[in-house]
């Protein structure tokens, strides 16, 4: 895996926002794989910033969210499909019908699962997948003890994720328990894979994704066996690993390779 470590978060952002609007603009990335929570979210003021400079169209680029709340409507504020609409899809030229999050409305939540499947295979896969790691090592809402073959399906949260979450919904308000997310067997069929980590509070879990040994008690290190994932860090979040030095300087040798044989 490509570990990148970059001063702060801000570094994080730019990085992947460059990443992915290369690629958009060169066509090697025609479907996105998205996510939402904290981290994303300046990556996508980039991408609006980069389409209002008239630097990147997304009118033929396709997207699909990891996940979503089962019992959340697009309208609710928490919803990700309102995530998604208000930050990144309503700013720029996406064509609505080609952003894809699963149905938080769903009747037949299963069959959802399933329908969403088979229109990321119809649409020929996802060229990159964009993540953040949960603090208990989790991608997408593939809490622990996942099956590292799953498929898009329904999760029940862990306390911890309701807890972390819980900053986002009001005292009052009902925040659901089970969502629609993207198996680790999805993710892992993407052609690319960026996963983005910032702040002291995802330390343990970069750690443990990294350097640990793969297993569903740490779903993000089932990214272990693919063979195109490039990790963004900010310093805090790269802070526990402990081969970080080699990191960087693999990182610096990396970019003097591409310098002297691809520029
Ligand atoms: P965050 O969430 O970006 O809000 O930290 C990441 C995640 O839980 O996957």
């Amino acid at each position: 895996m490509r570990v990148v470590i970059k001063p702060s978060a801000v570094a994080v952002a730019d990085f992947v926002a460059n990443t992915l609007i290369n690629g958009v603009r060169e066509q090697v990335f025609k479907t996105l794989g998205l996510a939402t929570g904290s981290t994303p979210l300046p990556v996508y003021q980039r991408l609006v910033d980069a389409y209002r400079e008239n630097r990147i169209s997304f009118a033929d680029v396709s997207t699909f969210n990891l996940d979503e709340y089962l019992g959340l409507p697009a309208s609710h504020l928490q919803s990700y499909r309102y995530f998604m609409d208000q930050h990144l899809f309503s700013q720029t030229d996406f064509n609505r019908d080609n952003t894809f999050v699963p149905d938080g409305m769903s009747t037949d939540p299963i069959h959802s699962c399933e329908d969403y499947e088979q229109e990321i295979r119809r649409r020929g896969g996802i060229d990159v997948q964009l993540l953040g790691i949960g603090r208990n090592g989790h991608i997408g809402f593939n809490e622990p003890g996942s099956s590292l073959a799953s498929r898009t399906r329904v999760k029940t949260l862990t306390e911890q994720t309701i807890r972390d979450n819980a900053r986002f919904f009001k005292p009052d308000e009902m925040q659901p328990h089970l969502a629609l997310t993207m198996g680790i067997g999805t993710i892992l069929d993407a052609k690319h894979i960026l996963l983005l980590a910032c702040g002291d509070g995802k330390a343990g879990a970069l750690k443990q994704m990294l350097e640990g040994p793969v297993s569903s008690h740490c779903p993000a290190s089932a990214l272990q066996f693919h063979s195109d994932v490039c990790v963004v860090a900010d310093e805090a979040a790269a802070a526990k690993l402990e081969q970080r030095d080699f990191y960087l300087h693999v990182e610096k040798e990396h970019q003097q390779f591409i310098a002297r044989y691809y520029t």
